[in-house]
């Protein structure tokens, strides 16, 4: 059994050794996450790289139980949204990103080029539609949820991704504007059952070398 829920130990491993273990656990011991644990657990996915270092991701850590049975309810009825202490939504919102733009760029670049790069990327979106630019935003933070993914199964923490939901509900029930995107649900816990071990088709057949 993979459960640490009854040691509470946090197993740390390395990362291909997260990657060769993780799986989907859609079932969770009762055991809450130390909130220090999931703020330093999104620090760290926070550490994803992503294009102009936009960092276009946001997380909503919902733990209430009566926003939790609302979000099931926009995620078609998935009971891991109810069984985990956690659910994260994830979503990204591109026109924020863009006006946080200056606090993202490096503090070692001297002050004239960090202002030439806001100036830049921002003039390359005035030709993006408001769908082109959020979408855009999606695509980077897809990075931060592979990143959280594989940091929790360091962690000992067990993970659900979901793109089984109701966008427009889920942001009516949060009250997030409507065009910031939803890249995943990610319901998270100690784990309490195995879960499936791990399967994928052959890497050999999807790589080749030129
Ligand atoms: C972005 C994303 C969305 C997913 N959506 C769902 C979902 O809505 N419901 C669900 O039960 N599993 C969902 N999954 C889990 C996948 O089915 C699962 O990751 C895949 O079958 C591989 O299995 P593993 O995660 O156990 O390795 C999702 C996974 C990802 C990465």
């Amino acid at each position: 059994m993979r459960s640490r829920a009854d040691s509470g130990a946090f197993v740390v491993q390395d990362v291909a050794g997260a990657a060769e273990q993780r799986r989907s656990i859609r079932r969770y011991a009762e055991t809450e996450i130390p909130e220090e644990e999931i703020r330093d657990l999104l620090r760290l996915a926070g550490r994803a790289p992503s294009a102009f270092n936009a960092q276009p991701w946001r997380f909503i850590v919902v733990r209430d139980e009566a926003l939790k049975a609302g979000l099931a309810a926009a995620a078609n009825n998935q009971q891991q949204v109810i069984r985990a202490p956690a659910t994260i939504v994830m979503y990204s919102d591109m026109q924020n990103a863009l006006e946080r733009l200056p606090e993202a760029m490096h503090p070692d670049m001297p002050a004239e080029q960090r202002e030439a790069g806001v100036k830049r990327f921002r003039a390359s979106f005035e030709t993006k539609s408001a769908d082109e630019r959020e979408n855009w935003g999606a695509n980077q933070a897809n990075i931060a949820l592979g990143y959280l993914l594989l940091l929790a199964e360091s962690k000992g923490l067990a993970t659900s991704p979901m793109l089984g939901f109701d966008a427009e509900k889920v942001k009516a029930l949060l009250g997030l504007p409507s065009h910031v995107r939803i890249p995943a649900l990610v319901s998270i816990g100690y784990p309490d059952e195995e879960g499936f071990r791990p399967h994928r088709i052959s890497s050999e057949t999807l790589v080749e070398f030129r």
